[in-house]
């Protein structure tokens, strides 16, 4: 067996836990077994240069490769590129303020008001009788004469449970039986036990998680987790393509969902017993569907990308390894089609479809779902948007996490910037960068084009004096590492591209429905991009259409409430089905002059 080597983990709140590693495996492996986001996106093959680790110990001397993407500064610090680091020496890890701490405070917008239920999961109080010595009759049969009309499905360790209990001569027994969708009774206790269903929507950065009481519907537990498949690209086709070189890299993807899962029924193992939990419904795009239930998925890695399954399917939970109780299905809602998942769906079922509105609703991420619903006609469409709006293509950008700057203003004329979590600047997520560009076209140093201009120097320092490619929106003393942090003209081009992919998609199908701006009654903003941005600014900049400000609603975790209401009420998954078979998706590969309206949107102007 290979030698293991003892790997300490302190955590930002002083805590230490011990882990072992390989000998010779990369840092970066070990951290991505345990479950520590390292912040690198390229699989670990040493290319994004974002793996950026403290270590402490007896380190190895800092190679070449680390260098290309290491400061002196970070050096000094103790960082150094997980990928390349071969844990040979016992070693322990610092993680900073900064790791793995994702801004993780979507909110449930509808649960409170939906969360009456009627669930066909129950348990019910059952007699039967006691052990006559004179006339012995099995349990078993007792028990089918109590639970009739119930069919019975206890396993051998719930027989010897009971079997205690039913002594000779006993009187008739007062048990508790689960009942499962109105008809099978998998477990039989003498305490009443509550019972409970997760909900999950699994997005490509963020897995998000609900414990539910089935009983009453009181929400017991809500965290987000990492999606821990983001080592192995940020987008879902870079991931796609590496399950499709080698059957255990999709395996490997698909074990990553699934520890995600778990550490999240862990997390909620203090409030119940994952044993109580009896269902588990599962929402989030066609792809993260395929890996998590272990279907093929190289049908989205090529035209016409078309997966294996769309509708509603139905697996046991502890089938694919989730730690729940062994009768518990696992029910992945219906996707609508093509990109468009069952996170969209579950976003639906809490939107007025069914009534007379015309509405938008918009999720924004590395794929841009979009859904127009004008006077119960539904089109959907999915825009590849690219990472820019998550900060994963821009030279400072990060993720929404601590130390990023979220929001930008003007005040006195003097730009002014927000850091999430007051603490030193790390980078720029994609609300700060929206809010950035439209105060830049607002004190006119950035044409409509997205040419920066050059009296950009009243506001900013410049690398390069002869040019201002790159403007130092916050020097070094203020910033994490010491050096400042850095907005470019090729980050610009990026956002462009992102924000014209999601408003031409946007275009098309007001088009295709012929259907009027002023006439829109809202724009829904769901997931975490549309939560955290500033509406009046993605007008300005035309990444939204220029409605009202108070017809745009951010409803947050829009895809987690839709799954909610599928986990407590039956009647649910039948408006989800509904909805998949009334929405036309569109494709915008194949819309005539796409190209057209998508240069038309490049520019950084408002426009209805
Ligand atoms: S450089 Fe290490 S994960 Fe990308």
């Amino acid at each position: 067996m290979s030698e293991q080597v003892k790997l300490t983990i302190v955590f930002p709140d002083g805590s230490e836990e011990n882990y072992f590693s390989e000998k010779g495996d990369t840092l970066w492996k070990t951290l991505e077994i345990i479950g520590v986001d390292t912040g690198g996106i390229c699989g670990g093959t040493g290319i994004c240069g974002k793996c950026k680790t403290k270590v402490e110990g007896a380190v190895s001397p800092v190679s070449q490769e680390e260098k290309q993407h290491l400061l002196p500064d970070e050096i000094k610090m103790g960082e150094r590129l997980a990928c390349y680091y071969r844990v040979d020496k016992p070693l322990t890890v610092v993680l900073n303020k900064n790791d793995n701490l994702a801004k993780s405070n979507l909110k449930l917008k509808f649960y409170n008001e939906k969360k009456t239920h009627e669930n066909n999961i129950k348990v019910k109080k059952i007699f039967i009788n006691g052990l006559d010595a004179n006339s012995p009759v099995t349990l078993q049969e007792r028990l089918l004469e109590g639970v009739n009309p119930y069919f019975l499905m206890l396993n051998p360790d719930n027989y010897n449970e009971l079997v205690k209990l039913d002594r000779a001569g006993r009187p008739t027994l007062e048990l508790y039986a689960v009942i499962l969708d109105d008809k099978v009774i998998p477990n039989i206790s003498k305490e009443k036990e509550n019972i409970y269903g997760l909900a999950i929507d699994i997005g490509s950065t963020t897995i998000s998680g609900a414990l539910i009481n089935l009983e009453n519907g009181e929400l017991v537990g809500l965290k987000n987790v990492t999606n821990m498949q983001r080592v192995y690209g940020e987008d879902i086709l870079s991931r796609v393509a590496y399950s499709t070189i080698d059957q255990s890299n999709k395996d490997r993807l698909q074990k990553l969902l699934i520890n995600n899962i778990n550490s999240l029924i862990d997390s909620f193992q203090k409030n119940v017993c994952a044993q109580n939990i009896y269902k588990v419904v599962v929402v989030g795009n066609p792809v993260m569907l395929h890996f998590l239930s272990g279907l093929d998925v190289s049908g989205f890695g090529s035209s016409p990308f078309v997966g294996v399954i769309a509708d509603e399917f139905v697996l046991k939970a502890n089938s694919i390894g989730l730690n729940v109780n062994e009768m518990a299905n696992m029910i992945l809602l219906p996707q609508l089609g093509g990109f468009v998942g069952a996170d969209t769906t579950a976003c639906m079922l809490n939107l007025p479809y069914n009534s007379n509105s015309n509405f938008l609703l918009i999720d924004i991420g590395t794929n841009g779902e979009i859904v127009l619903c004008k006077n119960r006609e539904l089109w959907a469409t999915s825009a590849a948007a690219g990472p820019a709006f998550e900060g994963g293509s821009l030279k400072c950008g990060t993720r929404a996490i601590q130390g990023s700057i979220d929001r930008v203003f003007l005040q006195d004329r003097k730009f002014r910037f927000n850091v999430i979590g007051n603490t030193l600047a790390k980078g720029i997520c994609g609300s700060g960068v929206i809010d950035l560009i439209a105060c830049l076209r607002q004190v006119d140093c950035l044409d409509e084009n997205g040419v920066i201009k050059n009296n950009i120097k009243t506001y900013f320092d410049v690398l390069d004096e002869n040019n201002y490619n790159e403007i130092v929106i916050i020097n070094g003393e203020s910033t994490y590492n010491g050096y400042p942090i850095i907005f470019t003209q090729e980050d610009i081009r990026q956002v462009q591209l992102a924000k014209a992919a999601i408003r031409s998609a946007v275009e098309v199908l007001m088009t295709v429905a012929k259907l009027d701006y002023k006439d829109l009654d809202n724009i829904y903003l769901a997931g975490a991009f549309g939560s955290f941005i500033d509406p009046e600014n993605a007008i300005k900049i035309g990444l939204l259409p220029n409605v009202a400000k108070n017809k745009i609603k951010n409803i947050g975790n829009a895809a987690l409430d839709g799954a909610i209401l599928a986990l407590i009420n039956k009647g649910i998954k039948e408006k989800a089905k509904d909805l998949k078979n009334i929405t036309k998706i569109i494709d915008l590969a194949n819309t005539d002059n796409f190209n057209d309206i998508y240069i038309k949107n490049i520019g950084f102007t408002a426009k209805s």
